[in-house]
């Protein structure tokens, strides 16, 4: 994809200390032109991961990118309690600057509608980090807009994987499995990067040293989101990289194994919730990532966010 024009991209996140890695790896990744970011509930709720999407920009010196905030709740059922893993900010308490620019008053779910409805067919991406609340209230209530989307990568799920949140359920599909239903039925191509892969994607102390030691910002402010899943007490050797998979993928599928494969998704409303079932290999196709090369992907990550940041001009 190096030397491809870079894709217009949407990205719609619930930050969290892996959506704030993703977000940073793909502003230091040329092969993304991003349009915009529009915010959900998950993580935590929507006013503190919309103002860490701000936060984020406000680092990277990119608030020409406006943030659009989305669903406060799930489509049918009350919203997750705060994770405790993302710390009380959502971010584990990283310093970030405040924002300069607020987010638009516009919903997200209306700018997304006419974003798409303004641009070619197909010429859109969304890379979603969080619960498919906003991009299940698009299709349901703006299906020619949907329509539009070039492709949904989205990180949720669990095939083979116990879950982290239920037995089998993973908790962006398990946060609003009615909205995961709507985006499994829609049409809208997906690919969907599971547990079975983001599992393997590690981040490790030495991962964390190691991009502290580039002296670039943006790596820097990766290594410190890092270290921030290591203050517990409990904390444990690795941390898979959830959401930053998703940037990894769209940036080199060839990392990746895929099978394409009809899905369903439990609605129940208890720690069945989320978990999916495999209808038929082959065919409505999804596209689920199921294997990775985990070193390459770290490399690549690495890569990207410790080259030269040209369009630097942040602060803090
Ligand atoms: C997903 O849940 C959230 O806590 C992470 O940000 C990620 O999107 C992993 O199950
Ligand atoms: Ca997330």
């Amino acid at each position: 994809m190096a030397h491809a024009k870079p894709r217009m991209t949407v990205i719609d996140t619930d930050p969290g200390i892996d959506d704030a890695i993703g977000i940073l790896l793909a502003l230091a990744s040329p092969e993304f032109n991003i349009v915009g970011i529009t915010t959900v509930a998950g993580n935590i709720g929507i006013e503190t991961t919309t103002r860490n999407a701000c936060r984020l920009l406000a680092f990277a010196g990119r608030e020409d990118i406006p943030v659009f905030q989305g669903a406060a709740a799930p489509l049918d059922r009350a919203g997750p309690e705060p994770l405790g893993l993302h710390g009380e900010d959502g971010i584990g308490a990283v310093a970030l600057p405040d924002p300069m620019r607020p987010h638009e008053t516009q919903h997200a779910v209306e700018w997304l509608a006419s974003f798409l409805l303004d641009q070619p067919a197909g010429s859109v991406d969304m890379l979603a980090l969080g619960p498919l609340t906003n991009l299940a209230r698009l299709v349901l209530e703006k299906p020619e807009a949907a329509r539009r989307i070039g492709r949904i990568v989205a990180m949720g799920g669990a095939i083979h994987e116990h879950g982290n949140v239920g037995p089998r359920s993973e908790f962006n599909l398990w946060a609003d499995p009615e909205a995961a239903a709507v985006i499994l039925g829609s049409g809208v191509p997906l690919v969907l990067v599971p547990l079975d892969v983001t599992r393997r994607v590690r981040a490790t102390r030495e991962l964390a040293s190691r991009l502290l030691n580039s002296g670039q910002p943006k790596a820097q402010m990766v290594a410190h989101l890092v270290q921030a899943y290591f203050t517990s007490p409990t904390a444990q050797d690795s941390r898979p990289l959830h959401d930053p998979c998703v940037m990894l993928f769209a940036l080199s599928p060839e990392l990746f194994q895929c099978e394409d494969l009809e899905l369903s998704v439990s609605v129940a409303r208890d720690e069945k919730a989320g978990e999916l079932a495999i209808m038929a290999e082959g065919k409505i196709l999804v596209r689920v990532a199921m294997r990775v090369d985990a070193q390459a992907v770290l490399e690549l990550l690495t890569r990207q966010l410790t080259a030269p940041w040209e369009g630097y001009s942040g602060r803090g």
